[in-house]
C-alpha cells in the first residue's frame, strides 16, 4: 500500500472527463488494479478486481464486482470482498481467482494482516446466491498460514486455482531472495487444507532486456491451451512494476518445462493479467491498463486504472501467444467509413480529414512497398503537434507506439515502446487498433498486442494521418468505425 485512505478526496468524477474511458470496463470512480475471479456463472461473465473505494490511489484494497451477459456491457454490482478488522484480511483483500466446487462458487485471494511476508495468507470465501452478491468467508481463514519454512522468499501472495483429476492445485506468487520470481505449486484434496510441492518454475534475477523475470512474480497463472501449458506472470523487479511475460511449455506430473517465452504487453501500461474459460472454450484474458500519467493528475480525475477490452487467446504451433478482440465488440460499432488503395507518401504521410474522433475502431492493411516502417498518427491536432504514432517497422519486425508528442503535458509517459512481432507474409500487416480517449490498444495480424494511456491535451487532438518512413507505401485497405460508450449499469444496493 503506497497511501493512506486517510485524505479527503472527490468520490464523484467529472462526466466530461476527456480522458475516461468510454467503452473499456472501470469502476465508476477510484482506484482499480488487477482482474480477478474471472468466472462464467449461470452463464453471466462476472469480473472481479482490486479497488480501493476510498480514493483513487492504492490504499485498503478490496474485491470490486461487475457482470455482463455479452463482454460488452457491465452492471455494476456491491463490493464482493470488504477487509474484515482483527481477520486475517484486515488490511486487504488482495489477489486470486475464482472456482466452481461442485456447485459452490468460491474465492481463493490473498488476506493481508500486517507489512511483512508472513502476513500475506491464502484466505478462501464462498457464495451461494445466483449473482454472486454475498460472500462469506471461510471461518478457518487463513486456510494456508504460512510460506514454506525452507525458502527464503521476498513476496508470498495471489492465487490461481485449477482441477486435475481428483485434486485441487494452485500456484502461488513468490521470489526466492537472491534468486529470482517464483510460482509455488500446491495441492488439495478440498481447497482448504494445502499441502506444498514445490517451485513450478524458478526465474533468474540478473536477467536484463529484452525479458526479465525479476524478484518477484505476481498473479502466476497456470492454464491449458492448444494441446500446451501457458505459465503467466507478472514481473516485479526492485519495487517497481515492470511487465507481463509468459512461457509456453509442457506441464506433465507437476512439472512444467518451458519451450517458448515473450512477453504478453509491453506498451508500458498492462499488467497483472488473469483468464478464464468460457463456455463456448474460449480462454479469455484481462489486464490492468495502469494510468501513465502523475499521481496528482490521478487524484483531481478521481479514478485511476481501467481493463484491457477482453481478449482471446491462442497458441501457434510455434509456440507463440496470440490476442484478438473479442467479436462481441462489434456491437459497438457505428459510422462505418471504408477506404481502399491509399498512397502513403514518405515525407507527407497522407492526411484523412474525413476521420474524427477519441473512440474509433480502425482496422488497416499496409504495405511495405519503399517504407522502412508505416502506420498510423492518431489522436492529431490539426497541425500535428499533438500525435500519438503507432508504426510497424519492417527490419526490425517491431510493433511500435511511440508516445513522445502524444501530449503537450511533461507529467506523462513520452515512451517509445516496442514488440516483436513477427510477419507470415513478408510485406504486410494488419492493424487492429482501438482508441478509446486515454487508452490505446492495437492488435497486430490477429496476434500481437499492446496497449499504452495517452493524455492529449487539446480538445482538437482527434485527427487521424497514414505515416510512411524511408519510402512510399500503401494501405491496401482501411475501416473506420466509431464506437459507442458501454453502458455501465450503477450498483444498485
Ligand atoms: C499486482 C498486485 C498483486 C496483489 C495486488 C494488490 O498488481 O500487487 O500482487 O495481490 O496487486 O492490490
Amino acid at each position: 500500500m503506497t497511501e493512506s485512505d486517510a485524505v479527503d478526496l472527490p468520490v464523484t468524477v467529472n462526466p466530461d472527463d476527456p480522458h475516461r474511458p468510454a467503452y473499456h470496463f472501470l469502476p465508476e470512480a477510484n482506484w482499480l488494479n488487477d482482474p480477478n475471479g474471472l468466472i462464467q456463472w449461470q452463464g453471466r461473465y462476472h469480473l472481479f478486481y482490486q479497488c480501493n473505494p476510498n480514493g483513487p490511489f492504492h490504499g485498503t484494497v478490496h474485491w470490486g464486482h461487475a457482470v455482463s451477459e455479452d463482454l460488452v456491457h457491465w452492471e455494476h454490482l456491491p463490493i464482493a470482498l470488504t477487509p474484515t478488522p482483527n481477520s486475517p484480511d484486515q488490511d486487504g483483500c488482495f489477489s486470486g481467482c475464482a472456482v466452481d466446487n461442485n456447485g459452490v462458487a468460491t474465492l481463493i485471494y490473498t488476506g493481508v494482516r500486517g507489512p511483512e511476508l508472513e502476513d500475506e495468507l491464502a484466505c478462501v470465501a464462498t457464495s451461494t446466491d445466483e449473482l454472486l452478491i454475498t460472500w462469506e468467508k471461510y471461518p478457518g481463514n487463513p486456510v494456508i498460514a504460512a510460506p514454506p519454512p525452507d525458502l527464503k522468499l521476498v513476496a508470498y501472495r495471489d492465487h490461481s486455482v485449477w482441477k486435475e483429476d481428483d485434486a485441487w492445485y494452485q500456484v502461488i506468487g513468490a521470489g526466492i531472495q537472491d534468486v529470482g520470481g517464483t510460482a509455488l505449486l500446491y495441492r488439495s484434496p478440498d481447497l482448504l487444507t494445502w499441502q506444498y510441492l514445490q517451485p513450478i518454475l524458478v526465474g533468474d534475477r540478473t536477467e536484463t532486456a529484452p525479458i526479465v523475470t525479476g524478484d518477484m512474480w505476481e498473479c502466476p497463472a497456470l492454464f491449458s491451451l492448444d494441446n500446451k501449458h501457458v505459465l503467466m506472470i507478472s514481473v516485479w523487479a526492485n519495487h517497481t512494476l515492470i511487465n507481463s511475460s509468459y512461457f509456453v511449455g509442457e506441464y506433465k506430473q507437476q512439472l512444467f518445462t518451458p519451450e517458448h517465452r515473450a512477453i504478453v504487453d509491453n506498451g508500458g501500461s498492462f499488467y497483472a493479467p488473469q483468464t478464464m474459460l468460457d463456455n463456448q472454450g474460449r480462454r479469455l484474458m484481462w489486464g490492468w491498463l495502469r494510468e501513465q500519467r502523475s499521481l496528482e493528475a490521478q487524484r483531481l480525475a478521481g479514478w485511476s486504472g481501467t481493463m484491457t477490452l477482453p481478449r482471446q487467446l491462442s497458441v501457434l504451433p510455434d509456440g507463440r501467444l496470440t490476442q484478438t478482440p473479442v467479436p462481441e465488440l462489434q456491437q459497438l460499432r457505428t459510422n462505418h467509413q471504408q477506404f481502399q488503395q491509399l498512397v502513403i507518401s514518405p515525407d507527407a504521410g497522407l492526411a484523412l480529414p474525413e476521420i474524427q474522433g477519441d473512440c474509433l475502431e480502425i482496422i488497416i492493411t499496409l504495405e511495405a512497398d519503399q517504407s522502412e516502417n508505416v502506420g498510423l498518427a492518431v489522436r492529431c491536432s490539426p497541425d500535428g503537434v499533438e500525435q500519438t504514432l503507432i508504426l510497424y517497422d519492417w527490419s526490425s519486425s517491431e510493433l511500435i507506439i511511440d508516445l513522445k508528442d502524444s501530449s503537450l503535458t511533461p507529467d506523462v509517459s513520452h515512451e517509445r515502446y516496442t514488440i516483436p512481432c513477427h510477419l507470415d507474409s513478408p510485406g504486410n500487416i494488419k492493424l487492429h487498433i482501438f482508441l478509446d480517449r486515454s487508452v490505446i490498444e492495437v492488435f497486430a495480424n490477429d496476434q500481437t498486442a499492446m496497449a499504452s494511456r495517452i493524455y492529449p491535451t487539446r480538445p482538437d487532438s482527434l485527427g487521424v494521418r497514414l505515416v510512411a518512413n524511408g519510402g512510399q507505401a500503401t494501405a491496401r485497405s482501411m475501416d473506420v468505425w466509431t464506437i459507442s460508450p458501454i453502458t455501465s449499469t450503477p450498483v444498485k444496493e
